[in-house]
């Protein structure tokens, strides 16, 4: 996020907008708290995670009293325009304050999740999976040197993006993902398959895998296989925090000069994104209305090389 935000406010300098960050997310326009941002206030912060703006989930701004508000908050303060950085509630609460207020909000993908339609990525989706696949390449040492089946589970909310992505790139037998309904039958048949030939395995689980969490499926799995050696690791914030990779550092750069470059073309009301290497702007209600469909090719590949 800290990317983007120094994308933001060094473009507006350079077409001669001012900037005021918002501290701490929606509370934060809710109780006034800007600071004025000129490109100096953002050095240095390319390279460091999370948000120097801090960040909240907002139950007050869920309500029309809340977003009224921050609307007059916003009038005040003589701001024009927003840039949000967020997901699914990030631009669910913009949309409603253009509905309510006429506000013009311009968002920016900022989740791990890779969940929002009309963008090929979101911020911080390479920088955690990279993060994940660091640790499960260590939890693989353990589980090759001990023969051990571990069920390892990964963010992602309700999708299987990072988990899949995850599966491929540490190599691992298998991937649970809510988007695909596999019966623990199916997992265990393939394990057993897979038993044949090799002693070890990592079954990557999505947090929000319709068989449960990884502690759940790895008890089920050993009710069926009693012979397995079962370990479960829950990655959890770690997948949050940390310096952003170069991917990441790119995109919301790209992504951040997008967004005030659109808003002074008169363009608000859009999630900006890229895709095919282009940049592109989607209504905030497709971004969060239309389900982003996994990829059915990676599971493909994951199958084949899981031999
Ligand atoms: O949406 C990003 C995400 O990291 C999800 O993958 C995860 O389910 C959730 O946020 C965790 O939220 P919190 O930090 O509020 O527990």
């Amino acid at each position: 996020m800290n990317a983007a935000i120094r994308a933001v406010v060094r473009t507006a300098h350079f077409h001669g907008v001012r900037t005021s960050g918002i501290m701490g997310g929606y509370d934060g326009l809710i109780n006034g708290h800007f600071r004025e941002l000129g490109p100096r206030d953002v050095s240095n912060i390319i390279q460091r995670g999370g948000t120097m703006l801090r960040s909240a989930r907002s139950e007050e701004f869920r309500t029309p009293e809340g977003r009224a508000k921050a609307a007059d908050r916003l009038q005040q303060a003589g701001i024009d325009a927003i840039v949000a950085i967020g997901g699914d509630g990030t631009f669910t609460g913009a949309l409603k304050m253009s509905e309510e207020h006429g506000t013009k909000v311009i968002g920016l993908p900022g989740t791990i999740d890779n969940d929002l339609a009309g963008t090929d990525l979101t911020i911080g989706f390479d920088t955690a999976t990279n993060t994940a696949v660091e640790a499960i390449d260590k939890i693989r040492d353990t589980a090759s040197s001990h023969d051990r089946l571990f069920f390892i589970e990964v963010m992602g909310r309700d999708t299987g993006f990072i988990a899949l992505r995850c599966a491929l790139a540490a190599g691992a037998e298998y991937v649970l993902i809510p988007e695909k309904l596999q019966a623990i039958e199916e997992l265990s048949t393939a394990l057993y398959e897979g038993s044949r030939s090799k002693s070890s395995s990592i079954v990557i689980v999505a947090e929000g895998d319709e068989e449960g969490g990884a502690y759940t499926i790895a008890r089920k799995v050993k009710e069926r296989f009693d012979h397995y050696d079962t370990r479960v690791t829950v990655l959890g914030h770690l997948q949050r925090g940390g310096s952003p990779s170069v991917t990441d550092r790119v995109l919301a750069s790209r992504m951040g000069v997008a967004a005030v470059e659109q808003l002074i073309a008169g363009v608000h009301g859009v999630m900006v994104g890229i895709v095919n290497d282009e940049v592109t702007t989607t209504p905030f209600h497709q971004a969060i209305g239309k389900r982003k469909q996994i990829n059915e090719d990676l599971l493909r590949v994951l199958a084949i090389l899981a031999v």
